[in-house]
């Protein structure tokens, strides 16, 4: 199977905070921005990959701002690293308000993807081919943060994960 470039996974995706979207203090709901992020993500591995995708796993979310009512949530996605069934995506995801034309950070977060066959089995997917230093850095981390996770869903034993360890005991 072919590799493909990182940047043909390259997903844009813009929502506008309605009423419907915000908790109790006029910001967007986290589990919403979730479920954006989610589908952001999903279709950077089906551009990766050109299969169905599923949702495997998401690292720490952690959010810096609050998204406010009537500003535009904007979502960047793209597959970081490909390894064998399954993809990681990184994302980055900005509040925009266009009335005072300002931009501010929200979350960046990583979500695995796994393409499956049409008996919804793990199927394999296309190797990654990074070409900026962005996607280089990205894609080089991306082996110990899928041992890291590995090990906290209880699929992998920190002895076997070799990347993960050199790089906290070096
Ligand atoms: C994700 C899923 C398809 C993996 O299937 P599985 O039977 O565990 O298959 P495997 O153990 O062969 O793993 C397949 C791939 O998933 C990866 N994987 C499995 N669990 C993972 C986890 N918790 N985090 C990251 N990757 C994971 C494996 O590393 C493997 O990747 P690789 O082939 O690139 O090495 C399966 O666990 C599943 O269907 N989960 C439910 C997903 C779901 O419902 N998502 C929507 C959320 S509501």
């Amino acid at each position: 199977m072919e590799g493909k470039k990182a940047s043909e996974s390259f997903t844009i995706m813009n929502e506008l905070v309605l009423p419907n979207d915000t908790n109790v203090f006029g910001n967007l709901m986290g589990g919403r921005l979730m479920y954006w992020m989610d589908i952001a993500a999903a279709i950077a591995s089906g551009k990766h990959c050109n299969a169905p995708c599923m949702t495997a796993s998401v690292d720490n979310l952690s959010f810096k701002n609050p998204i406010k009512l009537g500003n535009t949530v904007h979502i960047e996605a793209k597959v970081s690293r490909a390894f064998n069934t399954s993809m990681e995506v990184h994302l980055k995801v900005w509040g925009e308000d266009h009335l005072h034309q300002y931009r501010y950070e929200s979350n960046e977060a990583y979500y695995t993807f796994v393409a499956l066959d049409p008996n919804t089995n793990p199927r394999p997917v296309p190797a990654l081919i990074p070409e900026t230093e962005d996607e280089v850095s990205l894609y080089e981390g991306a082996l110990r943060r899928r041992q890291l996770r590995l090990i906290l869903a209880g699929k992998m034993k920190p002895h076997d994960a070799n990347e993960l360890k050199e790089f906290l005991f070096k």
